[in-house]
């Protein structure tokens, strides 16, 4: 299995609002919103929802209501989460009260009122954050890597640890491949606009990666640096380990299956303990209390 772009979870064909699509004028970085663009090619909500649903079904015989959202950014997938079942909930948690505010700014257009109640957005650290007990932390698009050391990030994991019921799970994601140590430019069309993973460095004595999004429009403007990524590339044997230090029973990676015909992943992920030494994969990893 692998992945051109390890930093996209959009299924190939998948466009969100297909066919409702209104026609606009072109994009240009003038008239763009960053956190938009953003959703529009690197996030495939459904998906992480079915798949928290897929994990739920497999390993408690039940789907799970309430969800926390860790690094939530704009909290898509607090919102997909809320529209997907009437009983269910969401927090979603994110330090940075600009990216909040911009869900709040669009709630109206995205959910009825009866869906809002059921979601709530706190400004808050993702290791100090207080909720009421959770079934499942979602940490998604990687996000925890830009804790570098094995301390914070076990101090993280604890915190999430200590927030679960006692058949709670946290999901989480991570990429790797022989690619994702390479320093090199990724730009790939999505409708209106061009999306950019930069792989700008990447320093094989620390493990540190920076990495950023750019966006690139059809009038030749583009937004430079959108989204900058100071990251700490984590192998999926050390997030093992660090998941079962911070006290969780068991820790499982699930694995992409591979499309035939495309040779890519094919979106369908299977708990394994064998990988496949690719050029490029993205794996969840789920860790029960
Ligand atoms: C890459 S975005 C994730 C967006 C979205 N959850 C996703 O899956 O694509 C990372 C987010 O983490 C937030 N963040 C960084 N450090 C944090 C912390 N210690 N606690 C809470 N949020 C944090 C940033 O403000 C940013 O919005």
């Amino acid at each position: 299995m692998s992945r051109k772009n390890p930093r996209t979870k959009k299924r190939k064909g998948q466009s969100k609002g297909k066919g409702k699509q209104k026609r606009r004028s072109q994009r240009t970085a003038a008239t763009s919103d960053k956190h938009e663009l953003y959703e529009l090619s690197v996030q495939d909500t459904e998906a992480e929802c079915e798949f928290i649903d897929q994990v739920w079904k497999e390993r408690r015989k039940r789907f799970a209501r309430r969800l926390r959202e860790d690094f939530c950014g704009t909290a898509a997938t607090s919102v997909e989460w809320v529209k997907r079942r009437k009983d269910n909930t969401a927090i979603g948690v994110d330090i940075d009260p600009t990216v909040l505010k911009w869900r709040e700014a669009k709630l109206p257009d995205g959910l009825d009122p009866e869906q809002r109640k059921r979601l709530t957005l706190r400004q808050g650290d993702v290791r100090t954050v207080r909720t009421p007990r959770i079934e499942c932390v979602l940490a998604m698009n990687f996000s925890y890597y830009l804790f570098k050391t094995r301390e914070a990030l076990r101090t993280y994991f604890k915190h999430v640890r200590s927030s679960l019921v006692n058949d709670g799970m946290f999901v989480l994601d991570a990429y790797g491949g022989s690619e994702s140590f390479e320093e090199l430019e990724e730009p790939r069309k999505v409708k209106g606009f061009t999306y950019v993973w930069d792989q700008h460095a990447y320093n094989p004595i620390t493990g540190d990666a920076l990495n950023y999004i750019h966006f690139r429009f059809p009038d030749g403007s583009q937004i430079k640096k959108a989204f900058e990524y100071d990251w700490r590339l984590w192998t999926l044997p050390e997030l093992q380990e660090l998941l079962t230090e911070a006290g969780f029973a068991k820790v499982t990676v699930y694995w992409e299956g591979t499309d035939e015909e495309t040779e890519e992943g094919d979106g369908e992920f299977k708990p394994t303990t064998e990988g496949e030494a690719c050029e490029g994969w993205i794996a969840y990893l789920v860790a029960e209390k």
